[in-house]
């Protein structure tokens, strides 16, 4: 006998098995093989079902550039944004080479730090060892060339997206880890936040306008160690009354330094942040607080920025901490983007921040992530 294979054609309709001899027109165009039908009623009843298999073949077509935009329209779809600002797009995340020493949450899927989430709800600060002390020196050292050299880039027309590129190679060419980079799953190396963003804005295609504010938020890890700094800088000629929210918000940061110093409760922080902020009319974000840094990107002790807070803990020689006040024109409400990462005001209102890591030490604290330029003044102080 001779042999012949003879592939019976079935109409795909899953409740029909008979005879097909028509093919999709569809598919024939966009060349997906198969697709028989009985008839033209099968073909239009099965059509719901049928038309996905152009939809999954039509995306196998597009690059991942066009996927990531149709993905960015979907997701903010309908938000009501609270001001003028809008997110551009995100470019795609970037890896590390190996060679650098990284934070558990580098490679973790979901970008879980298990190591800081081994400590929530332990509220023990550690005193760090002498050996400890210099390891976050010179992360937080480091951190500030980062940042200056983040400064140099800023300007009418910049988008955040370069900022964080610059910001990237400046970790890379100095052997450091953006610790950012994949914490809980954050895209990018640096957070900038923009106007009405109060913290935690990702990097992304939009130019900066003149007038703008922006804040530039930079963390490294250095051989196991964190450092955090960040300073919100201007953008061409900026309004006065945006100028003094930002000078205030400096002030706010150096006035609680001030404070710093062995016996002093982590609790009465906040008081002085406020009573400066008040005093000009703005208000304190209570979303978002300093934190301990060291091996650890984020933990204890908790540092609110607004008065009246019940923060556990008393500073002592070798406590090292963030202090990083968030203060706005208008109300201290926040609400977060579709992109689970974007903090912005909730009436739209602009707000400005900066931080320091801190090392107490026996008789007040060293700034470890101050500015070896200009006596420590930030770059929006600088004249032009
Ligand atoms: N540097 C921020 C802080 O001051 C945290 C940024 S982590 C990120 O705590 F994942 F949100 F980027
Ligand atoms: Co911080």
């Amino acid at each position: 006998m001779a042999a012949s294979t003879v592939t019976a054609r079935v109409c795909e309709t899953t409740s029909c098995s008979k005879d097909a001899k028509l093919q999709c027109p569809t598919c024939i165009k966009l060349g997906i093989p198969g697709s028989y039908f009985c008839n033209q009623e099968c073909f239009k009843s099965f059509w719901q079902e049928h038309k996905k298999v152009h939809k999954k073949a039509k995306n196998e077509a597009k690059t991942i550039e066009q996927q990531l935009l149709e993905h960015q329209k979907s997701l903010w779809a309908g938000v009501r944004f609270t001001g003028p600002l809008r997110p551009g797009t995100v470019p795609e995340m970037r890896t590390v080479p190996d060679h650098i020493p990284r934070p558990d949450y580098a490679s973790h899927p979901e970008g879980e730090p298990l190591s800081e989430r081994a400590m929530r709800g332990n509220n023990s600060i550690r005193i760090l060892t002498d050996e400890e002390q210099e390891g976050v020196r010179q992360a937080c050292r480091i951190g500030r060339e980062v940042l200056d050299i983040a400064a140099k880039t800023i300007g009418i027309g910049v988008t955040t997206a370069e900022i964080d590129t610059a910001v990237y190679d400046a970790c890379i060419d100095r052997q450091c880890y953006p610790s950012p980079l994949n914490y809980y799953c954050f895209p990018a190396s640096c957070c900038t936040s923009v106007n009405e963003v109060i913290c935690h804005g990702i990097p992304d295609s939009r130019k900066l306008e003149d007038g703008d504010i922006v804040n530039v938020d930079i963390s490294v890890y250095y051989k196991g160690y964190h450092g955090d700094l960040n300073e919100t800088f201007f953008v061409g000629n900026v309004d006065e009354k945006y100028k003094k929210l930002v000078k205030t918000t400096w002030e706010c940061l150096d006035l609680a330094i001030k404070e710093v110093k062995p016996g002093v409760r982590y609790r009465d922080i906040g008081g002085v942040i406020q009573k400066h902020a008040q005093a000009h009319g703005f208000s304190v974000v209570r979303s978002y607080c300093g934190h301990g840094i060291h091996q650890l990107f984020h933990t204890a002790p908790s540092v609110p920025h607004y008065a009246k807070n019940k923060a556990i803990g008393v500073m002592k020689p070798g406590h090292c901490f963030t202090i990083e006040p968030m203060i706005n024109e208008g109300t201290w409400r926040d609400e977060t983007w579709p992109d689970k990462w974007t903090a912005v005001t909730e009436d739209g209102k602009r707000s400005a921040q900066f931080e320091h890591t801190l090392l107490v030490t026996d008789t007040g604290c060293e700034i470890l992530t101050r500015r070896l330029e200009k006596d420590g003044q930030p770059h929006f102080m600088d004249l032009k």
